[in-house]
């Protein structure tokens, strides 16, 4: 790929300005009406300003992905071959909008009659211009597409766009492996924090949660697994089996995955019968495997335990894919994390975790990761100790001797920098916060406020603020110095 900008077909106005912005360039001549109707080009997210869009909320993506894996396994190049079906509504009068799709061209696109007459036979979808604006220096393209007649805010239309690239292996601005990460045998799909677009069209803002179609081809042999649940068996012919997944629960982009591996599928279930779905690659064998599923055998006694104590567990259902290949971490794909070379004990109540702390309520900004991490830290003390390894003040006694033998009281954790995310002081600092607000509170307005907050932003996302607010009203204790104490001020915070 070149590290030039290149653009497809006809340069529209959205085009522009996404080309301005892009640069770096004003063009206070453009403001007219015509822009006011271009949907934004970014979400507002100060660390990914161009991911995310403006103008519209997703309400479903129905995903057709045929990946062929690598031929040459010493060649980690794979093809994805996809048509995405994306319903939204948009929350302004809209005559264009754009996608983040990055890595794979478009070759067509289609609108399904937009406002009043929106529907969704073939009959009724009208081919609809679109440009791509490729930036492979700052790893954003855009999809700009336009709308005609215009879409009016509140009307709602479906979207079809077909693409296809060769598939690598992304990383983050850190150089961490992420998105469509292609394997030997496959492919593994994690996301965090802006790699969906690696794979498809999307809106990729945490904010946007919508539901998930998926129906991935791969060869016959191969196993895809997505989020959710399966949409039937598999149906294989000529050679192709077709895997139908469907995630009812709303969810963000950065936590959809659709892997593929020679996985084993196995079945379980969780509290209230739940299905839980577990996905081994036949490439975990020996002391790996019989670790994996001794840990995987724990998952329905984790979750009555985290429902006890946070309400009930959030989605449709649950389990495991683990990969005998690794990005080198696992992630909390809602329902489904996903696991590198082995899924052990700790590892999988942290993204069992998740699911309530990042997934039900997911942060409204990147900077909100500590939301995250920190309360999935806590998680792992708290299974800790119920398994009767360590007490929780044992454990974190023990994080705050590790920030201070590495002197790691310096970042402000609720702003903490891009490439920070996941450095080891958003998982320590933000678990230790979170005990210390325990502390500071009780436990009684602890747990009625983490409930609280699970209750109130569930299925949406909310801020490192929303969260403080509402430990404030459980508690009747204001906590402005607590919270800037233990989150952002560059020293070492006042010990309960
Ligand atoms: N959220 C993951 C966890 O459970 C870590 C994701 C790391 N992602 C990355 N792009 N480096 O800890
Ligand atoms: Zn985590």
């Amino acid at each position: 790929m070149t590290t030039s900008m290149r653009t497809y077909r006809r340069a529209a106005v959205a085009l522009m300005l996404v080309t301005a912005s892009l640069a770096g360039i004003s063009s206070p001549a453009q403001a007219t009406n015509q822009i006011a109707a271009t949907g934004a080009p970014g979400s507002g997210d100060p660390y990914f300003p161009n991911s995310g869009n403006g103008g519209y909320d997703v309400l479903h993506y129905d995903l057709d992905l045929r990946y062929t894996p690598p031929s040459d396994p010493a060649v980690l190049v794979g093809h994805l071959t996809a048509e995405a079906t994306i319903t939204l509504l948009a929350t302004e009068d809209l005559s264009s909008l754009n996608f983040d799709l990055r890595g794979h061209e478009v070759f067509a696109v289609w609108v399904y009659g937009s406002g009043a007459k929106h529907g969704k036979s073939p009959a009724e979808r009208v081919p609809a211009e679109w440009s791509q604006m490729r930036d492979d220096a700052s790893r954003v393209w855009e999809l700009a597409i336009q709308l005609r007649p215009k879409l009016k805010a509140g009307q709602r239309t479906t979207i079809e766009i077909e693409y296809s690239g060769n598939t690598g292996r992304p990383v983050d601005t850190t150089g961490a492996l992420y998105g469509w990460v292609t394997t030997a045998d496959g492919a593994m799909v994690v996301n965090e924090p802006d790699g969906a677009a690696t794979w498809y069209p999307v809106n990729d803002d945490p904010e946007d949660k919508a539901t998930y179609t998926f129906r991935i081809t791969v060869p016959e042999g191969k196993t895809a697994v997505a989020n959710g649940l399966p949409d039937g068996r598999p149906v294989t012919t000529g050679g192709w089996t077709t895997w139908a997944w469907e995630a009812s629960d709303p969810m963000a982009s950065y936590l959809s995955t659709a892997s593929v591996g020679d996985y084993v599928l196995s079945y379980d279930e969780g509290p209230g019968g739940l299905p839980i779905i577990n996905a081994i690659d036949a490439g975990v064998t020996g002391q790996p495997l019989t670790d994996t599923n001794a840990a995987l055998a724990l998952q329905p006694r984790m979750m009555s335990f985290l429902a006890d104590l946070f309400g009930r567990y959030p989605f449709e259902a649950f389990g495991a894919i683990v990969d005998d290949d690794s990005v080198g971490y696992a992630l909390e794909t809602q329902t489904r994390p996903v696991y590198s070379h082995l899924a052990s004990e700790y590892t999988i109540a942290h993204e069992l975790g998740h699911q309530w702390f990042g997934n039900a309520v997911s942060p409204a900004d990147w900077q909100d990761i500590w939301l995250n991490e920190g309360w999935a830290t806590y998680i792992e003390w708290l299974w800790a100790e119920h398994q009767g390894k360590a007490t929780v003040t044992k454990q974190f006694t023990d994080a705050v001797a590790e920030l201070d033998r590495k002197n790691l009281w310096a970042l402000n954790i609720a702003d903490p920098g891009r490439d920070n995310l996941f450095v080891e002081q958003i998982y320590r600092r933000g678990g230790a916060a979170i005990h210390a607000l325990r502390a500071e509170v009780g436990d009684a307005a602890f747990f009625e406020g983490a409930r609280e907050w699970l209750g109130r932003y569930d299925d949406s996302s909310a801020t490192t603020e929303d969260f403080e607010v509402v430990m404030e009203e459980a508690s009747g204790q204001p906590l402005d110095a607590f919270f800037n104490d233990w989150l952002r001020e560059p020293n070492r915070p006042a010990m309960p």
